[in-house]
């Protein structure tokens, strides 16, 4: 018997150290907050997606009585990207979140278990692994593919 360690990489930062790119991603996921329909958690997530084209997609959650439902950011977004541009892969997805008291959070957000299963396959799909960009007040943790995010996933193959 033996411990294993997994280890994960992530780096943390601020907004003015993040480049153009990554910073413009970030402030769409904001912006994306502002569409979601949260009546039920009052928790607005924001997510914003580059795709190898370049196109943005955004998506935010959507809630529904009928629980369970709704959708997170994270995955309407990807969902979207996948109708709208089936053949471009995810190059960075972005997210942030709005808090009851309608600030945003101090703290990263981080993707639920189900969102992070269909970006790792997302990743798998095409190919490229997603920079990934959690947004808090107090600090960004950004990140180079799901591994990081999740690791020992499942995988049927
Ligand atoms: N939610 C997201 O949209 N993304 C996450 O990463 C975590 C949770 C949503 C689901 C639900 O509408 C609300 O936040 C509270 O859980």
């Amino acid at each position: 018997m033996k411990d294993v360690e997994v280890k994960i990489k992530i780096r943390e930062c601020q907004m003015d150290e993040l480049s153009d790119i990554d910073r413009a991603m970030v402030s769409m996921a904001i912006e994306a907050t502002a569409s979601s329909y949260a009546p039920y958690s009052h928790f607005n997530v924001g997510a914003a997606i580059l795709l190898a084209d370049d196109s943005i997609i955004k998506g935010c959650n959507q809630e529904n009585a009928a629980f369970p439902a709704g959708i997170c950011a994270e995955r309407s977004a990807i969902f979207a990207a996948g109708v709208q541009h089936p053949d471009q892969a995810v190059r960075v997805l972005a997210i942030a979140a709005r808090n009851r008291s309608d600030e945003l959070t101090e703290e990263p957000i981080s993707p639920c278990g189900t969102c992070r299963q269909v970006m790792i396959e997302t990743e798998k799909r095409f190919g490229l692994p997603i920079h990934i960009l959690l947004y808090g007040q107090k600090r960004i943790y950004m990140m180079d593919g799901t591994e990081n995010l999740m690791p020992l996933s499942f995988s049927d193959f």
